[in-house]
């Protein structure tokens, strides 16, 4: 129920409890009033008659008696009777004559009897007569004519009845007054007194709502107030909460959006609660993963299952494999949280995993290359011990064996020169480097072996150009290219060698007739250890290493290298260097 309403009931109930019992009391007391009033009249009006007879001094019969007898009546506007010692009616107000003659004694009325026995009598009885009950009140004569006789006088009770039904009349338009008066001003006080516990709800009710600026304004200076005061208090404090709160959850939103590892939180129904962007973006989500299951949002069986583990086991650590939207590993970790959910972490191991796999190849192509002519160089030497007094046998071996020795050294100088271009925070020396000097110098001494494999060698180097470098790692640079020229381009062919000034930049261009490369083999022919055709390039006795370097010289020089090739329509390599 409401306050207002309860204020009022009871207000309205003490109301009319009040003017209930107040009602009875003075109702109680006029009615007493009109009854005493009526009795007074009438002892009154008795006394007067019966102290008139006993002071009788005309003559006693004849109609004199029952004349001043109705004279009295009239004046009391009362019945009188006057009853003789024996019971006979000597008078009556409202019998005349001969009705008055046939009248039955009255000595048997019990007022009579009462007052000719104690000199006083009283009854009230219906008078049928005059059909209304009637009170009656007797007197013994004591002296006079009519000595032991009795006066008696009857009024009609509707007297009394009027009187009470008067005073009652007055008294309900009274209750009915102040009725209405509490109705009025106990809705008016239930108004008044309600409401500052109305604002109160209301505030209350914003609150709820997260209006936190929501404030109380109560000023009756009572506990009311002091209560609007308290909430005031406590949604300040909650306000400053709700902002620390929000800030921390926004800090932590920025650290996980900006975190490269991909976050999933889940809770005790299995459901995601937190991911990041990171997240996101490894698995290819479109939209929110909050409120989904991980097997419905990141769509992997795997990482569903390992999340799941997690949140039973504790610990778990895997390594997963996507295939969409990117091949990628990632590894997770996820820990099982104590509210029964998990918190899992997922690193994209995918270029680790690549630096690994080139450490391997790395490890077993040098392997490969040195195992190589260690083998021929171990298999020469048994052949030496037995070949001992063979003269042209032992020339013949030592000429492999220093082809082979000087393969070995060629290859570990590649090997040494690659690691420190590759080395972190490699500066090549900056010296003043005469490109034009550095180019011929390249063509002069692989014109003889081109020429001895059938190839015509051309230069067309413009003069003087210059430019800031390391001389001998831009003189090996051109070197590897020319080399690759004459050892991959069959006999017949032609070879170029070009050296021209651009805008600030000087090219260097080596291009050939030969086979070319193949399209799909060009990005990674600049890769270590990459050949095109791993039996050709066996059969020509290459590494791998040349344009490796190559690259590596033309990136530390600030510059590039760029590849141009159709198979069948020889190659053109340019390194494009800043002058
Ligand atoms: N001018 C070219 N014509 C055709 N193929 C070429 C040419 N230059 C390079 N290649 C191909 O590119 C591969 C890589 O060349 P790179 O110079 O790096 O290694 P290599 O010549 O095999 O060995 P290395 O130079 O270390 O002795 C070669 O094995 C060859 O297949
Ligand atoms: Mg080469």
């Amino acid at each position: 129920m409401r306050i207002r309403t309860r204020i009022f009931g009871t207000y309205i109930a003490l109301g009319v409890v009040v003017l209930a019992a107040a009602g009875a009391l003075i109702f109680d007391r006029v009615r007493d009033e009109a009854h005493e009033g009526i009795e007074a009249r009438v002892d009154t009006g008795l006394g007067v008659v019966a102290s008139a007879l006993e002071r009788w001094e005309g003559e006693v019969d004849g109609g004199r008696l029952d004349e001043v007898v109705d004279a009295f009546a009239e004046a009391a506007e009362a019945r009188l009777t006057v009853v003789a010692a024996d019971g006979t009616v000597l008078a009556d107000s409202e019998l005349d004559g001969s009705a008055l003659a046939a009248v039955e004694p009255h000595g048997g009325r019990a007022e009579v009897r009462q007052a000719i026995a104690t000199g006083e009598g009283a009854s009230v009885r219906y008078s049928r007569t005059l059909g209304v009950d009637l009170l009656y009140r007797a007197r013994r004569l004591e002296a006079g004519p009519w000595s032991g006789g009795v006066a008696r006088i009857a009024l009609p009770m509707t007297r009394v009845a009027a009187a009470e039904s008067h005073a009652r009349n007055a008294l309900l338009a009274l209750a009915a007054v102040g009725l209405a008066l509490t109705l009025v001003a106990g809705g008016l006080l239930a108004r008044y007194l309600s409401r500052p516990i109305r604002e109160l709800r209301a505030v209350a009710g914003r609150l709820t709502e997260g209006d936190l600026d929501a404030r109380a304004r109560i000023d009756t200076g009572d506990e009311l107030e002091e209560l609007a005061a308290g909430l005031n208090a406590a949604a300040s404090a909650l306000g400053h909460q709700v902002l620390g709160a929000r800030s921390e959850r926004d800090q932590l939103e920025a650290v996980l959006e900006g975190m490269v590892e991909g976050v999933v939180v889940t809770d005790s129904g299995g459901r995601i609660t937190l991911s990041n962007a990171a997240l996101r973006r490894m698995f290819g989500l479109e939209g929110s993963a909050e409120g989904r299951t991980p097997i419905e949002a990141l769509r992997n069986a795997e990482a569903a299952d390992a999340i799941q583990d997690a949140a039973r086991a504790g610990v778990v650590e895997s390594e997963i494999r996507l295939t969409w939207p990117l091949v990628r590993t990632v590894s997770l970790h996820a820990a099982g949280l104590q509210t029964g959910g998990c918190v899992g972490v997922f690193h994209d191991v995918t270029d680790r995993e690549r630096v690994e796999a080139i450490r391997r190849d790395f490890v077993a192509n040098v392997s490969h290359e040195l195992q190589t002519p260690l083998a021929t160089l171990s298999g020469y030497g048994e052949a030496l011990s037995a070949a001992t007094d063979d003269p042209g046998r032992v020339a013949e071996i030592a000429d492999v064996v220093r082809r082979q020795s000087a393969r070995m050294s060629a290859l570990i100088r590649d090997l040494l020169d690659l690691s420190r271009l590759e080395s972190e925070g490699f500066e090549p020396e900056r010296a003043e480097v005469d490109v034009e000097a550095l180019a011929r110098e390249v063509a002069d001494s692989w014109i003889d072996r081109a020429r001895e494999k059938g190839l015509r060698l051309e230069t067309r180097i413009e003069s003087a150009l210059n430019l800031q470098g390391d001389r001998r790692l831009l003189q090996q640079a051109l070197a590897n290219l020319v080399e690759n020229a004459v050892k991959y381009v069959p006999a017949g062919g032609d070879v170029a060698i070009e050296a021209r000034s651009l805008p600030d930049a000087v090219e260097l261009v080596v291009s050939d007739t030969g086979e070319g490369i193949p399209r799909e083999d060009q990005p990674r022919v600049f890769e270590r250890f990459y050949r095109v055709e791993k039996g050709r390039a066996r059969t020509r006795g290459g590494t791998g290493l040349g344009l490796a370097i190559v690259k590596h010289v033309a990136e530390v020089h600030g510059g590039r290298v760029e590849l141009d090739s159709a198979p069948g329509r020889g190659a053109r390599f340019r390194i494009v260097l800043p002058s």
